[in-house]
């Protein structure tokens, strides 16, 4: 057991704070902090053996890479081979949500990357993050800070709720705003790109920077996640509360009927505001039911159902399409799969 220290970010003593995060980090320890998308666990992309630490706090499968981190987009020639497109989507994206897979130098250790020889390079749009990695002299690899297979933490009290004991600091930097992780892009070599994890910046947003964008088949059909994925991360079982979720295809009036017809003795359901008062349950609610207001409350919500000790909580399966598509892939994967129809 460790002792996990709180350090409250509060706009007032923050450079001090996070330089004893960042001193932290230097000497090879676990620090969860604060990004725009969802709480990352950090640890020093260089220091040996500081990478399997992450794995091992996580419960993480060792061959699922990491995202190493940085504070400006130029510190990834320090460790990967950048071609010039990276650049045109740093111009346009960074710092923000959008992680580029690019091939790796000897300077990375294969446990970072889970043994591929490529790593996943992102510059997050968090004041408090970049002056993290700013003040470690590292970048800094972090998958979400969440016990493997439960959903991704976007407050500090998520964090503690999976890691207290088994990391050595928290940054409380308050809730994230987006609320999903990071579009995770491939380069295709030829101008294009592919997308192997949707997230805020969509697939209409890269095309203004690049030749094509794909999406890989296992995006929207978790079966095509076979043993040898694009993203290694894809395979495995995700965001998973102890509650059952059901995605629902249908109108959101036939999901609340569902709901409210539904036997088991504890049933909630993720409904914009302005129907909580249509669920029998307990309505989890979603704000204005958008994409960026559902996203941003999705993994709270399925945390908060485990903390009521729901039963099942029904989701409405989104569109395929923009921003709601990372919403998409996180519902059918927290679902198992299933998708239920009205
Ligand atoms: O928003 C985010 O990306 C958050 C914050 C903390 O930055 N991080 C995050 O990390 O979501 P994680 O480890 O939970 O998800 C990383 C995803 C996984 O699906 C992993 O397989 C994929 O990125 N990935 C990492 N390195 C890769 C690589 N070299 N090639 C292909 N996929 C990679
Ligand atoms: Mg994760």
């Amino acid at each position: 057991m460790t002792q996990t220290e709180i350090y409250k970010l509060t706009g007032e003593d923050d450079r001090s704070v996070i330089a004893s995060a960042a001193d932290i980090i230097r000497r090879g320890g676990l620090v969860a902090f604060p990004t725009e998308t969802v709480y990352g666990l950090g640890a020093s992309a260089y220091f040996p053996g500081a990478a399997k630490k992450i794995y091992e706090a996580k419960g993480r499968p060792s061959d699922n890479p990491l995202i190493v981190h940085v504070s400006d987009p130029r510190e990834a020639e320090d460790f990967a081979v950048v071609p010039d497109e990276f650049y045109r989507l740093a111009g346009r994206f960074m710092p923000g949500p959008l992680t580029v897979v690019m091939k790796k130098t000897d300077k990375i250790d294969p446990s970072v990357t889970g043994g591929l020889d490529t790593v996943a390079v992102r510059c997050p749009d968090h004041p408090a993050a970049r002056a993290l990695i700013k003040a470690a002299g590292c970048p800094i690899a972090a998958p979400s800070a969440n016990r493997s297979g439960s959903p991704s933490p976007t407050t500090a009290s998520h964090v503690l709720a999976d890691l207290d004991g088994r990391i050595d600091a928290i940054l409380d930097g308050g809730e994230c705003r987006v609320g999903v992780e990071s579009t995770v892009i491939s380069l295709d070599g030829d101008g294009g790109c592919t997308i192997l994890r949707p997230g805020d910046v969509t697939a209409d947003m890269l095309a203004e920077v690049m030749r094509s964008v794909k999406v890989a088949g296992a995006v929207t059909d978790p079966s095509l996640a076979t043993d040898r994925p694009l993203s290694p991360g894809m395979k495995y079982k995700h965001y998973s509360p102890r509650a059952e979720v059901i995605a629902f295809d249908g109108t959101l009036e036939a999901m609340i009927d569902a709901a409210n017809a539904d036997p088991a003795p504890r049933v909630g359901a993720i409904v914009p505001d302005a129907y909580s008062g249509r669920v029998k349950g307990t309505a989890l609610l979603s704000g204005d039911g958008g994409a960026d207001d559902s996203c941003h409350v999705f993994f709270a919500q399925l945390r908060r159902a485990d903390e009521l000790s729901l039963d099942r909580v029904y989701v409405r399966v989104p569109p395929k399409t923009g921003k709601f598509l990372a919403l998409y892939n996180r519902l059918i994967r927290a679902a198992g799969g299933k998708i239920t129809k009205s």
